[in-house]
């Protein structure tokens, strides 16, 4: 049988980024949405168009999925609960309406979904449900009661569904963004430019600068979390999707080259202990991948990735070694690092505890 993927609301804006990931990934998924048009366009392997703010389109989804399922001989391995509504506005002008949908869509399909899919993935002893949630799903925001609510469920849901399943090969998510730039913001920066009468740039940079770092965050940034929590090292429970750390240049040491000055960082501290690469053999090259690799692989064991390092410390015995090598250095780290700079300090050291070690790299990490 072959496993398939579920991304509710694949049309545009995260869902949109989230299944453009899963493409380049080759893994195959189904998506719904209400725009048949937008669904046309997806390169998903079955689309249906459904609207979730409804129970009866709930049910479509399930029905349809499972005979799609039963008929092309796969199943559901992983589900995206991404669709999701804001209505905006002052609590005591809320019409029931307003609740219903809400509730409907954020929280009442992720459930209803669970719900049929869960059996199958314990039958196939794995399983994968990220649920992407929100800050507001953490915290309060103004004029936004109704969709606080709906997204603390989803994170209740979320956390209880993780008790519930901790002896299956399951694991639940819920991606916790702050404002990100997709439709869903545009729309409400230009009910928010009418009602204030600001222009619709001043309404956006008003919900950035809500955002801890100051700026939107992007879908790909989203869906780079959420790709972690379909993977095999996916870690269970709330993501909280924000860039912790920003990197900065001094105005009297310039522009770094290849490093930063100083990491500016909120968020939970990760100190990882000094890494050798002996394994690797006797060449500097070797060790020094492997030691930081090991780095990387604790950092990500917690949920993070290179872009969370915001220091790292490299001993080593012979400078001069270092000095001729540091092309092929560059390459391992660029292959690791992916392209992030954190600052560093380059130490060299009569001698290591490790023996054979030529190299030791300590770092630490803002998750
Ligand atoms: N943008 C943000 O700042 C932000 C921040 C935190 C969390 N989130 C959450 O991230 C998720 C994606 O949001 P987004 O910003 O990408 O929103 P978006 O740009 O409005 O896209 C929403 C997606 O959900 C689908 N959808 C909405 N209502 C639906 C309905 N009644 N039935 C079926 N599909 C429906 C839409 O499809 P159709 O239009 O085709 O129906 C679309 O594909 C949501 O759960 C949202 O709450 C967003």
């Amino acid at each position: 049988m072959r496993a398939l993927t579920l991304v509710t609301g694949g049309t545009k804006g995260i869902g949109l980024s989230i299944t453009k990931g899963l493409e380049r990934r080759g893994i195959a998924y189904i998506t719904c949405g209400r725009d048949i048009q937008a669904l046309q366009q997806t390169g998903a392997e079955f689309s249906i168009a459904t609207d979730l703010s409804t129970t009866s389109g709930v049910r479509e989804l399930i029905k349809k999925t499972l005979e799609y399922c039963q008929k092309n001989n796969c199943w559901i391995s992983a589900l995206v609960n991404n669709a999701g509504v804001v209505e905006n506005g002052r609590l005591e002008n809320a019409s029931d309406g307003s609740w219903e949908r809400m509730m409907t869509v954020n929280s009442y399909a992720p459930f209803a979904l669970c719900r049929a899919f869960i059996p199958t993935m314990k039958k196939n002893d794995f399983g994968r449900i990220v649920n992407v949630a929100s800050l507001a799903g953490l915290q309060g925001y103004n004029y936004s009661s109704i969709y606080c609510a709906s997204k603390h469920a989803l994170v209740g849901l979320t956390r209880g569904l993780n008790h519930e399943l901790e002896t299956t090969n399951i694991v639940v998510s819920a991606v916790c963004p702050g404002f990100v730039d997709t439709p869903m913001l545009q729309s409400a920066a230009l009910r928010l430019s009418e009602s204030k009468r600001i222009s619709l740039s001043q309404a956006m940079s008003h919900f950035a600068s809500q955002n801890d770092e100051g700026k939107l965050t992007k879908t790909s940034e989203v869906t780079e979390v959420v790709m972690r929590c379909l993977g095999d090292s996916a870690q269970a429970g709330v993501q909280v999707v924000r860039p912790h750390v920003r990197f900065a240049d001094s105005p009297s040491q310039g522009r770094g080259k290849g490093f930063s000055h100083a990491a500016i960082s909120t968020g939970r501290w990760c100190s990882v202990a000094g890494q050798v690469g002996v394994e690797a053999g006797p060449g500097l090259v070797a060790q020094f991948k492997l030691a930081l690799q090991r780095n990387l692989e604790m950092v990500r064991q917690q949920g993070g990735g290179p872009h969370n390092i915001v220091s790292l410390i490299v001993y080593v015995t012979d400078m001069d070694n270092y000095r001729n090598n540091l092309e092929g250095l560059g390459r391992a780290f660029r292959e690791s690092m992916l392209g992030f700079y954190p600052p560093m300090a380059l130490v060299e050291t009569t001698n290591l505890v490790d023996i054979g070690a030529v190299v030791e790299i300590q770092s630490a990490a803002v998750l």
